[in-house]
């Protein structure tokens, strides 16, 4: 699967595309991502990607001739074309549900804005998927487009060592929170791990882990 950052700080990607199970991902030919400079598709000698604001009001605005331009560069560069991703607070929240979906594209652009965000007409004309990372406001569209990236390269297949650990991650199949886990040592300032994961019976095991899952789900999220 590609990815197409489109970004002002293209370098805020460089060493989270180092940490480890992206860097596996990205040598073994699973995934792919390509850095853009939206500034690279300025005209003027200042190389502005920003202007004010008509009707005023505070910060600038990413403006419309270098994004155009930098889409326009991008989805040109590999045939099919990709799916335009705007990060966003607009957009339509990150959940499970919706990096499931686009786990099914095989390459995506995401444009990241920054300041006071994009001219309206960028997202009028190019018409991109508008999804948002929560409803809070970052600096900058790079970190939503990172977590995109995070969420989705886990469900792509054979980026996960094991194929069977995304499937029992909190939120997939049956949209359950994932019971609780525990490791060595048996017994931690007085926290025991519970009997049942040490009784060696893999059906009882099952249905407590089921029965976690539920409680939780309906105390966390309920
Ligand atoms: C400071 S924000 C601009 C917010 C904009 N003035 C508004 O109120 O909708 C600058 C950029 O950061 C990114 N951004 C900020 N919060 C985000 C979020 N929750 N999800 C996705 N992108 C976000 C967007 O790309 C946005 O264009």
């Amino acid at each position: 699967m590609r990815f197409d950052v489109l970004s002002l700080f293209p370098e805020l990607f460089q060493s989270y595309l180092q940490q480890s199970l992206l860097k596996r991902a990205i040598e073994n030919q699973l995934v792919d991502v390509r850095l853009w400079n939206i500034r690279d598709w300025t005209t003027d000698k200042h190389k502005s990607v920003d202007d004010t604001p008509y009707g005023g009001g505070p910060g600038m605005l990413i403006a419309c001739p270098p994004v155009y331009g930098c889409v326009e560069a991008v989805q040109a560069d590999a045939n099919p074309p990709g799916q335009l991703v705007m990060l966003t607070p607009q957009g339509r929240p990150l959940n499970q549900a919706l990096v499931q979906e686009l786990a099914t594209y095989e390459r995506l652009l995401l444009l990241c804005g920054r300041y006071e965000g994009f001219d309206e007409r960028i997202a009028q004309g190019l018409k991109p998927l508008e999804i948002s990372a929560g409803d809070f406001i970052c600096n900058g569209g790079e970190v939503p487009a990172m977590l995109v990236i995070d969420t989705v390269i886990r469900l792509v297949p054979g980026v996960l060592g094991d194929e069977t650990s995304s499937k029992y991650d909190s939120f997939s199949e049956a949209g359950l929170l994932e019971y609780p886990q525990y490791t060595r040592p048996r017994e931690f300032r007085g926290m025991a791990v519970p009997d049942i994961l040490l009784s060696g019976n893999h059906g009882e095991i099952a249905k407590w882990r089921e029965q976690q899952s539920l409680e939780r789900t309906q105390q966390r999220r309920g």
